[in-house]
């Protein structure tokens, strides 16, 4: 599954953590943390490091900042010489880089991907106990472990094919239409059905973060905790069940406006020989399975990407907007 795909190519194993920029640390902390049941890792007077009970390193960073948006989105390699590996293919490609340190990763290799996307890849990292077991500390709805991202592009066949080109990505699903155009595309490379979604849009923008949950009872569990708090208005889409991924879902909207989603029992990728599933453009079980209607907010709101060199990566509409944007 995280077998190195050549010798000249880094071995991504997951993706490991996202950075998100708050406006009001002590709302997001009740959000995330009271309401959601992530748990701290650490705790500094501007930022908040969170995982889940099965995480055994931190996955999400809260920092706090004068506007909302994504500082970047990492991913997990093999070993140092991956990073070496990754460093040859940014200098083949001219990509610029640095390093960079966060909490319990010494090394981390910032850069911004050809489709503006900025990411950041390490190898060493600092292991904690999990709590999987410890079901005693589970607060919240008991969110599990990291899933995978969304990213909203104009260009998802270019992200697509660049990642798997050049980082081994496996596609599962796709959406196509009867021109051959690629609409979307889940790419893994962890043997789960994604570590990384690419739908159509604006963008790029990070249109959604997702956590794995234990169970579809601790999906329905988290919307009895959000109307029991009186933020009913943070549950966007769901619950319910796709028609990509299988997976069993719930979206909701944080105070500042990032989306999360919730996500269990979809299927493993990982059995060598696993043929990815083409969905037709126009078959709407796709998005759900059970028809229910996408409100308006879910096809044209998302997350601001930071630049590598500083502000915001400018989003492009592309030349497909216009016709409907169909994302999951
Ligand atoms: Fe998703």
């Amino acid at each position: 599954m995280t077998e190195p795909v050549s010798a000249q190519q880094p071995n991504v194993i997951r993706i490991a953590h996202g950075i998100f920029y708050v406006t009001d640390l002590e709302r997001s902390k009740y959000f995330y943390v009271d309401l959601m049941g992530l748990n701290i890792l650490h705790e500094t007077e501007g930022a908040l490091y969170l995982r889940g009970n099965e995480d055994r390193e931190w996955t999400l960073k809260l920092e706090l900042a004068p506007e909302a948006g994504v500082k970047h989105l990492a991913y997990r390699v093999g070993t140092p010489a991956d990073l070496d590996a990754m460093t040859a293919l940014l200098d083949r490609q001219s990509i610029p880089y640095r390093w960079e340190t966060e909490l319990d990763r010494p090394k981390l290799l910032r850069f911004q991907d050809p489709f503006g996307v900025p990411v950041a890849f390490y190898a060493e990292s600092v292991k904690h106990q999990w709590l999987l077991q410890d079901y005693h500390l589970h607060r919240g709805a008991g969110l599990q472990r990291i899933d995978h991202i969304n990213i909203m592009t104009p260009d998802v066949e270019g992200v697509m094919r660049w990642y798997m080109d050049n980082l081994g990505f496996r596609l599962s699903e796709f959406t196509e239409d009867d021109k051959g155009r690629i609409w979307a595309a889940w790419i893994q490379r962890r043997g789960s059905v994604h570590d990384l979604a690419l739908t159509n849009g604006t963008g790029p923008r990070l249109h959604h973060f997702a956590y794995w949950m234990p169970d579809m009872q601790s999906i329905i569990r988290l919307c009895d905790i959000l109307a029991g708090a009186r933020m009913p208005e943070s549950i966007e889409r769901g619950p319910g069940r796709h028609g990509v991924s299988n997976a069993f879902f719930l979206y909701i909207r944080d105070p500042d406006g990032h989306r999360i989603e919730l996500y269990t029992s979809d299927y493993v990728t990982a059995d060598p020989d696993f043929e990815p599933i083409r969905w037709a453009l126009d078959d709407p079980r796709r998005q759900t399975l059970w028809g229910a209607k996408t409100p308006k907010s879910w096809f044209e709101e998302a997350a601001p990407l930071e630049a590598f060199k500083g502000g915001w990566v400018e989003a492009k509409a592309g030349e497909l907007v216009g016709l409907p944007v169909h994302v999951i």
